[in-house]
């Protein structure tokens, strides 16, 4: 073999290795940036809608007009008398009592706190059946407060419980 081929020989193997070396790394950094995307960017999908909804209601419009001879219903709340004590706000939906208070916990899985859309975490809690969950949310159960710490009527606590189940399946 002449000089010149075996120094060619030479370069290609090294610049192959170098290649090599950097297609690795790169499917590593990939392999990294996927997993560290799983738990963040999965967790913000997940709570898009409710992020969407706090969106809107922060956006809408200020003030809203009753009009002779329409459902007006939704703007009972606005003709209250004014300074008139608010009744305990109870939450009409299982999704409001959610946002308002499930959500402390159960958004971020504060202290073990199954997390929405967590499948994993949630899986083994809805195969005890709903009722054992109606209860154990309206009783407590280890770091959970009976009724997530507030006095709602047992039927708001269950509207909560199946949407949170609902987030979950
Ligand atoms: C202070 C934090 C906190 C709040 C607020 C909270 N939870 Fe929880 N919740 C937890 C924790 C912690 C657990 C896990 C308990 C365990 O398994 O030891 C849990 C578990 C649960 C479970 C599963 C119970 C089971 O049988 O496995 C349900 C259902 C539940 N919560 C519903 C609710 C509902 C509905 C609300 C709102 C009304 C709520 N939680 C508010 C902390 C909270």
């Amino acid at each position: 073999m002449s000089e010149s081929q075996s120094s060619d020989t030479q370069f290609f193997n090294s610049f192959s290795m170098v290649l090599g070396l950097l297609v690795a790394f790169a499917i590593v950094l990939f392999a990294v940036a996927r997993s560290m995307g799983a738990d963040s960017q999965g967790q913000a999908v997940l709570l898009e809608p409710l992020h969407l909804a706090s969106v809107q209601k922060n956006i809408a419009p200020f003030a809203q007009v009753a009009i002779a001879g329409k459902d007006n219903s939704a703007l009972a709340a606005l003709s209250s008398p004014a300074g008139a004590a608010p009744a305990v706000a109870v939450p009409a939906t299982g999704e409001l009592a959610f946002t308002q208070v499930c959500s402390a916990c159960h958004a971020t899985g504060v202290n073990g706190a199954p997390k929405v859309g967590d499948h994993a975490a949630w899986a083994p809690r809805i195969a005890q059946g709903k009722e054992t969950l109606y209860k154990d949310a309206i009783a407590g159960k280890g770091a959970m407060p009976p009724k997530g710490g507030t006095t709602w009527p047992d039927a708001t606590i269950r509207m909560a419980v199946d949407y949170m189940i609902s987030l979950n399946k």
